[in-house]
């Protein structure tokens, strides 16, 4: 039987040490083993994929590789009774465009415990557009509920605000009805991030005190944090009585300057935000949070589409910091 070809993005490591990316034809008897075979028709760009697309062995071990940790398809073929052949589903996180050959090429392998029937209520383009950072960024507020971090405690604050995980943050955090405020390097996207719906924009560096004073004056019931860094400390810091942070990214630095003054004294719990291992049921519990009362009505105002060929540009875009909102890739042609 003649092998069965397909399209998928690989980086590879060139004789000059440095990394390229290529579309090339691959063939799916090149996939893992894996119980659940699923045509892809969209992915989305996070910043872990750019990561994984220079090379970083931080996030991938092992080139050649086809990055893409988001994947919304339709199973093709299953050794599992959990998934019949036709059926919508979704994958997020896991090793999926890790070390396993992820959503940047039309076929995934995977085993069935990654696997999410697709949440009712949200079509397959839809869940990329939300993907993993919609996933980290709902996470991250159910983190700040669960430590009793409710709307009437005061203002939240979102860092990194026009990136996907930020974009995302602001417009769950505004539906479960808590004020947010916007902390970005973009103030000419305030009417943005103000349409998303927030409350107050604030440039970066006010979220970003340089003072070395131990702790701050305490204006934050709760955080959520792309960005790490002096930015992380700085909102530890800021944050008041009782209240919490979710560390969720580290676009700015992987460091985290500070002392143990906002614990001790205040309370302050810091929530690490791991979405890619987040156990099945809260998995299940979160996706259906997004597709029911998180749902966003202009949910394509914040998603731009591309396709494989033109998913360089929006690698390098995003590397550099300067993408809005959620970029979703469509595989199906
Ligand atoms: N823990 C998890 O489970 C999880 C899941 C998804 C993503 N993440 C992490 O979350 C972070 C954001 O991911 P993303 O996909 O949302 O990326 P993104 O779309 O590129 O957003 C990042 C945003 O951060 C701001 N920014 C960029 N460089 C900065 C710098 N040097 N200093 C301060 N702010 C900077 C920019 O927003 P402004 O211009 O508005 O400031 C940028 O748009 C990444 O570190 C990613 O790895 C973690």
């Amino acid at each position: 039987m003649a092998r069965k070809s397909f399209k998928a993005m690989v980086v590879q490591q060139a004789a000059n040490g440095k990394f390229i990316r290529m579309i090339v034809d691959k063939f799916l008897d090149e996939l893992p083993e894996g119980e659940v075979l699923i045509r892809v028709h969209y992915s989305s760009l996070n910043y872990k994929d750019a990561l994984s697309a220079i090379g970083n062995k931080g996030v991938t071990r092992r080139y050649p590789h086809t990055p893409g940790v988001d994947v919304a398809g339709i199973v093709e073929e299953s050794v599992s009774d959990q998934f019949r052949p036709g059926e919508e589903v979704i994958v997020t996180g896991y090793d999926l465009g890790m070390n396993t050959p992820g959503g940047f090429g039309q076929y995934i392998r995977v085993p069935a415990a990654w696997v999410l029937k697709r949440p009712d209520n949200l079509s397959l383009r839809e869940a990329m557009g939300y993907g993993t950072a919609g996933f980290a960024a709902a996470l991250s507020i159910f983190r700040l509920q669960g430590y009793d971090v409710t709307p009437d405690r005061g203002e939240v604050l979102v860092t990194g605000a026009t990136g996907g995980v930020g974009s995302l943050a602001v417009a769950f955090l505004a539906k479960a009805g808590y004020r947010v405020v916007a902390a970005t390097g973009k103030l000419d996207e305030k009417q943005y991030l103000q349409d998303l719906g927030a409350a107050e924009v604030i440039h970066r560096d006010e979220a970003n005190d340089t003072s070395g004073k131990p702790l701050l004056k305490g204006r934050w019931a709760g955080v959520v944090d792309t960005v790490g860094g002096n930015t992380l400390g700085t909102a530890i810091k800021s944050t008041m009585d009782r209240g919490a942070v979710s560390c969720v990214g580290l676009v700015g630095s992987p460091e985290l300057p500070l002392n143990v003054y906002p614990f001790i004294l205040r309370g302050v719990a810091l929530f690490g935000i791991d979405s890619a291992n987040c156990p099945m049921p809260m998995r299940r519990q979160i996706w259906q949070r997004i597709a029911d009362d998180w749902k966003i009505e202009r949910l394509d105002d914040l998603i731009s589409e591309c396709g494989l060929e033109d998913l360089d540009n929006e690698i390098e875009r995003i590397l550099q910091g300067r993408q809005r909102g959620r970029v979703v890739v469509n595989i199906t042609h």
